[in-house]
């Protein structure tokens, strides 16, 4: 596990040099999502690929930016799903971006889950593990190195409320919900990437970060594979939990690697006002 790390660790390296520095125009392209790719999607995939490559524990790749899995080693015993750039349209406007990936075993279930990563390209690049160890934060210091800065555990109950999705195209219930969280003294922390939004709610203690299923995207946008399932470990390792409204976000298994689910992660005590206020519904 310690070479994938140290990989991704030389990956986001170069990802960050690349959102700096390069091409920020979009390609004539769509991936399997049918977003338009920007270059530096194609790029940081890349990156990523070229990196992996040569490691003999690694089975097979999938990428948000690949239509279909991406065999490497057949006697590998990882299969990694990752998104090499989440929130690459925030780039523009020079907001922080992330990448995030998964380390399974066998199949892309929620369940073979063995280790999730996540960078954090902002003022400053962090690193975050969650495996057998738990949660542990890492920042790129000037000699290129990433050293270790904290463990990140969760709250019971936290202050802040990141509600993602179209709020014209919420459900009754799931504006209620979002509403007595505010009514409660919820502060509003929303950028519009997930991985800045998660990572804000586990480094303050906790709060709540959703993306509901809507009326015009019934199972939400965020794909299971390559951003919920990496996410829920972190969540579920810190002592939070994720959940898809009533189900454990870990539970699933995405028919297809690009297989979308509405998702919930926070601390223990929002997370309990979501299952009730889904089950009631
Ligand atoms: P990506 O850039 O990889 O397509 O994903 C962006 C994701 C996620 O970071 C964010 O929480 C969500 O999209 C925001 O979605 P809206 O555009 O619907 O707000
Ligand atoms: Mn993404
Ligand atoms: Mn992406």
């Amino acid at each position: 596990m310690q070479e994938i790390y140290n990989a991704i660790q030389t990956a986001a390296i170069k990802i960050d040099y690349a959102i700096k520095h390069e091409d920020k125009g979009y390609s004539e392209l769509q991936n399997a999502t049918g977003d338009t790719q920007l270059k530096l999607d194609i790029q940081c995939d890349e990156i990523i690929e070229e990196i992996f490559s040569p490691i003999s524990s690694i089975k097979e790749l999938a990428s948000e930016e690949k239509e279909g899995p991406y065999p490497l080693h057949k006697n590998g015993k990882y299969l990694i799903g990752y998104d090499p750039l989440d929130g690459s349209s925030l780039a523009d406007v020079n907001l922080s971006v992330g990448s995030i990936f998964g380390i399974y075993e066998n199949d892309y279930s929620g369940k073979n889950l063995k280790a999730a990563v996540y960078i954090v390209y902002g003022p400053r690049v962090e690193m975050v593990t969650a495996d057998s160890d738990g949660v542990k934060m890492f920042r790129l210091e000037s000699d290129n190195t990433f050293t270790f800065v904290q463990e990140i555990t969760l709250k019971e109950k936290g202050k802040l409320n990141a509600p993602g999705g179209t709020q014209k195209n919420w459900s009754p219930m799931h504006k209620k919900l979002i509403d007595s969280f505010f009514a409660q003294g919820y502060r509003l922390r929303y950028s519009g990437g997930m991985v800045p939004d998660l990572h804000q709610i586990l480094l303050k203690g906790g709060g709540l970060f959703s993306y509901p299923g809507t009326t015009d995207v019934p199972n939400g946008k965020l794909r299971m594979t390559f951003e919920v399932f990496p996410f829920a470990f972190v969540y579920e390792k810190a002592g939070g939990e994720a959940i898809d409204g009533t189900k454990r976000l870990l539970d699933l298994s995405p028919k297809h690697i690009h297989d979308t689910t509405p998702c919930f992660f926070g601390s223990k005590e929002e997370i309990k006002k979501v299952r009730n206020a889904y089950a009631n519904d």
